[in-house]
């Protein structure tokens, strides 16, 4: 990974009931699937998408978190591939954009502003000697 290179991570595992009202099924492959045919089709080379088995945050499918060298982690809830898929990638390359991981505001996708649960900064960060009070 280089340091320009984020991942989304997406929950495969995730089960939601079916709308017929039997059963469930798995949006997080189909998210997977989406956002890889998607990438495939732009030169958004810095953006990975890895299929993985359970984020711990199982009643809020699907779920994502977008991880990259020396960033905050996002951990994000409540996607869907017909809806957000897009919203996504615009968050990742929004979030590849930063320093730090932190996409101001304004600048998220309406998926991400209603669906974050966590953020978690990256390993060895501190908070600047000002802001602690
Ligand atoms: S099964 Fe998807 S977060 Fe746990």
């Amino acid at each position: 990974m280089t340091h320009s290179d984020v991942t989304i991570f997406v929950c495969v595992s995730c089960r939601r009931a079916n709308p017929e009202g039997e059963g469930f099924h798995l949006p997080g492959r189909a998210l997977a699937d989406v956002l890889h045919e998607k990438l495939a089709q732009t030169d958004a080379s810095h953006i990975k998408v890895t299929p993985v088995e359970c984020l711990a945050v199982c009643n809020r499918p699907s779920t994502v978190a977008m991880v990259g060298p020396d960033r905050w982690t996002y951990l994000v809830g409540d996607l869907d591939a017909e809806r957000h898929a897009d919203q996504i990638i615009a968050a990742a390359t929004a979030f590849q954009k930063t320093e730090n991981g932190i996409v101001p505001w304004k600048e998220r996708p309406e998926a991400f502003r209603k669906g974050v649960i966590a953020r978690v900064p990256p390993l060895g960060f501190s908070m600047p000697e000002q802001d602690r009070e």
